[in-house]
């Protein structure tokens, strides 16, 4: 006689088609087990960000191949709960938190299984929903200037949309590695890009930014478009431009004498660990605009839609 398994189940966000937020659905899905080389976490805080509006909405449909039902959410902090083979840097108990795969189920759920490559031990100084809203933003905002980049102390960046979620990290991990930091912000968030150490602020609403910076090493563009465009008049020659939304101005980069590297931020533990040692060091903050529970999923990502987020969204999963 075939003895029949019980199905382990969990609470999920899933969507079932490309579209608008009513495409998200809470229920239930089955519960993930680890592979070799992966840790099972029982998820406490997923970290919101634009791509899960922007795969929700099928623009990286092509990119990255999906089948459905599928869970979004890449930001996860949490606790492993089950071990895969061959891991030998976590163990169940240990708090984790990590930018997971794009290209399989992600955090809106109470269980996510993530490769153990792709993890840190979270920052002891957060709690599960300050350390789900790092991950993302700040591998960009890492890989940007440093792996890219290649900034160093004493250069001067250009760093666009200040106020958002890469881009306070940005400023922060500049400001860090001893470069001069011009941001552009609206007026609402100038004392808060301040604060993050900016040395010049630019109300890219009431100012032309490129009249006012100039000659800067490096650019970090997270708008794209006209904004990209002008922002080559910024630029020394032999300077840098890097976008995190794609080049679309590459002739105009000749023109300027200047490079254009776009980004496509890496899962990567390792430099996640040391963020969380930035973290705990006190060198680096996070700012979280709104938490809200993980039955709101919808509700988040039509903020992070709108554009005009101080910091990060979070969802909050369980304790
Ligand atoms: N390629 C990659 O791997 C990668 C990785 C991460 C993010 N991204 C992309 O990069 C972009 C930024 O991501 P994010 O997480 O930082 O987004 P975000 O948190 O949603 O950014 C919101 C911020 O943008 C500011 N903003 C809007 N329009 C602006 C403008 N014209 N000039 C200056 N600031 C402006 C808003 O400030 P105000 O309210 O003051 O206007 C708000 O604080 C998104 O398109 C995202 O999809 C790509």
């Amino acid at each position: 006689m075939a003895i029949m398994r019980e199905v382990a189940m969990m609470r999920a966000v899933r969507m079932n088609a490309y579209g608008g937020p009513d495409v998200l659905a809470a229920g239930e899905a089955r519960k993930p087990e680890p592979g070799v080389g992966e840790v099972l976490i029982r998820v406490c805080a997923a970290g919101v960000n634009p791509v899960d509006w922007k795969l929700r909405a099928g623009y990286f449909k092509e990119r990255i191949k999906r089948s459905f039902p599928l869970i979004p959410g890449w930001d996860v902090s949490g606790v492993v709960e089950a071990v895969g083979g061959g891991v030998e840097d976590f163990k169940i108990g240990d708090e984790v938190f990590g930018k997971l795969d794009f290209a399989r189920d992600g955090a809106y759920a109470e269980y996510v299984a993530a490769r153990a490559r792709d993890l840190a031990r979270k920052p002891r100084s957060f709690d599960h929903v300050h350390a789900a809203a790092v991950p993302l933003a700040a591998l960009t905002a890492w890989q940007s200037l440093f792996d890219v980049g290649n900034l160093y102390a004493g250069q001067t960046i250009l760093i666009h949309a200040a106020a958002g979620g890469v881009g306070h990290f940005a400023v922060q991990l500049a400001k860090w590695k001893g470069a001069r930091v011009i941001a552009t912000v609206s007026a609402a968030n100038a004392e808060f890009a301040r604060a993050l150490g900016a040395d010049e602020v630019i109300d890219y609403q009431k100012t032309r930014f490129e009249e006012a910076a100039k000659a800067v090493d490096l650019v970090l563009d997270t708008i794209g478009g006209d904004t990209q465009q002008r922002s080559y008049k910024s630029l020394k020659r032999g300077g840098t431009l890097i976008s995190t939304v794609g080049i679309t101005s590459a002739p105009a980069a000749a023109e300027h004498g200047v490079r254009c590297e776009s980004v496509m931020v890496r899962s990567d533990g390792k430099e996640l660990a040391q963020i969380a040692e930035l973290i705990d060091a006190g060198r680096l903050r996070v700012d979280i605009q709104t938490v809200l529970p993980l039955s709101q999923a919808a509700t988040a990502q039509e903020l992070s839609q709108m554009g005009h987020v101080r910091g990060k969204i979070v969802l909050k999963v369980g304790d």
